[in-house]
């Protein structure tokens, strides 16, 4: 399967060097001249889990290069969420007849890619293995996670398995009948572990430490799952029930809901949330495809979506440089939820 990455990064970057070393007909397509060039002289080195691997000779050029007469079976979208929307459409030209883009962002990326250039160029995926870039060329693979890959529409297809076969040597893919419903569970953990931790620059296991912390993560969560829900979505069980206890009118037992939580900090409570990187960087965030998607959904199916709007807010404040991640967010946040609760009595 002749396969085009493009986005050199962590993800892409450690998937790219995986791939080449297994032999796989794999070519790169970084953002500019100098980073392909830069590429082309360093090769690619990746360490931590899965072992260290490295290649000396790596394809790499632009994606205009490739206009002049290459066709991929399979392309590997691994840049960030919004680059993936600008640059998708250029890679249509690139595509062997029956070729497909695979898009591995988290949140609304694949949906909405489908919506605009088609399903049948478009499969869904997302990446449960974690990378960071220590410099361009050199990666750190940080766990022996996975890319879960499928249809949007839902079902397992040939295509699909032919991709995960052909990935198979480099990296572990699983295929899901329920790729939807699997995007969308993690999106309920991206928009309320991965955010709320970037907003007061903690982790989840500290942020949860708090009154603020709880009744903010209750109500981004349930909003995010009440919006999912709306549009019938079939939520998947990825690390843990994605429905909490007492969801939907069944009776609560609180110590039930509590030891839900608990089992997601067990799982997410230590990771530093990416989102904070990016603030840490001063790099645009993905807000607008994580808690943004579902503030734009809610809107549409007339869900309350408060608390998920006013965080997309507060991220873009500091993205701006007008905020700073500091827990004082939490607080304003839970500060909004009293406002709300007592607003909806009234
Ligand atoms: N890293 C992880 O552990 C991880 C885990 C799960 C999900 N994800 C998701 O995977 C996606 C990629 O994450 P990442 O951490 O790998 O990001 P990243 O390190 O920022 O890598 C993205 C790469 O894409 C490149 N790029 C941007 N526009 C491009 C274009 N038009 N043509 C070619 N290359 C282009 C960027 O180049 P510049 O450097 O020039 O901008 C950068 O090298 C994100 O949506 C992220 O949320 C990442």
């Amino acid at each position: 399967m002749q396969t085009l990455i493009v986005g050199i990064g962590a993800l892409g970057g450690t998937i790219a060097a995986r791939a080449v070393r297994a032999g796989l007909p794999v070519r790169l397509a970084a953002r500019n001249t100098d980073s392909a060039v830069a590429l082309r002289r360093s090769g690619l080195r990746v360490t931590g889990t899965g072992g260290e691997v490295r290649t000396d000779a790596v394809d790499v050029a632009l994606i205009e290069d490739y206009k002049k007469g290459s066709q991929f079976d399979l392309i590997l979208l691994a840049t960030k969420a919004h680059d993936a929307l600008e640059v998708a459409p250029h890679l249509l030209d690139l595509l062997a007849p029956c070729g497909v883009i695979l898009p591995i962002q988290n949140g609304g990326i694949a949906r909405v890619l489908a919506d605009s250039l088609g399903e049948d160029k478009i499969l869904g995926g997302f990446s449960n293995l974690g990378a960071t870039m220590v410099e361009a060329g050199v990666y750190e693979q940080k766990n022996a996670g996975h890319l879960l890959i499928g249809e949007l529409a839902g079902g397992v297809s040939e295509r699909v398995e032919r991709v995960a076969r052909a990935l198979g040597p480099a990296i572990e893919v699983k295929v899901s009948s329920n790729l939807t419903g699997a995007i969308w569970s993690k999106l309920l953990i991206n928009c309320s572990v991965t955010t709320l931790g970037a907003l007061c620059s903690q982790t989840m296991r500290q942020y949860m430490e708090t009154e603020a912390g709880k009744k903010v993560f209750r109500r981004t969560y349930e909003e995010a799952l009440s919006v999912a829900l709306s549009i019938g979505t079939r939520l998947e069980r990825l690390a843990v029930d994605p429905i909490p206890p007492g969801w939907a009118g069944n009776v609560t037992v609180e110590k039930c809901y509590e030891s839900w939580v608990e089992t997601i900090i067990a799982f997410y409570g230590d990771v530093k949330p990416s989102m904070l990187q990016d603030f840490e960087r001063s790099r645009k965030t993905e807000v607008d495809f994580i808690n943004g998607y579902v503030v734009t959904l809610g809107h549409t199916s007339g869900v309350p979506v408060h608390m998920n709007a006013a965080i997309t807010n507060l991220v873009h404040q500091i993205e701006r440089g007008v905020l700073q991640p500091t827990r004082e967010r939490m607080n304003e946040l839970a500060d909004q939820t009293c406002e709300r609760t007592c607003g909806n009595r009234n």
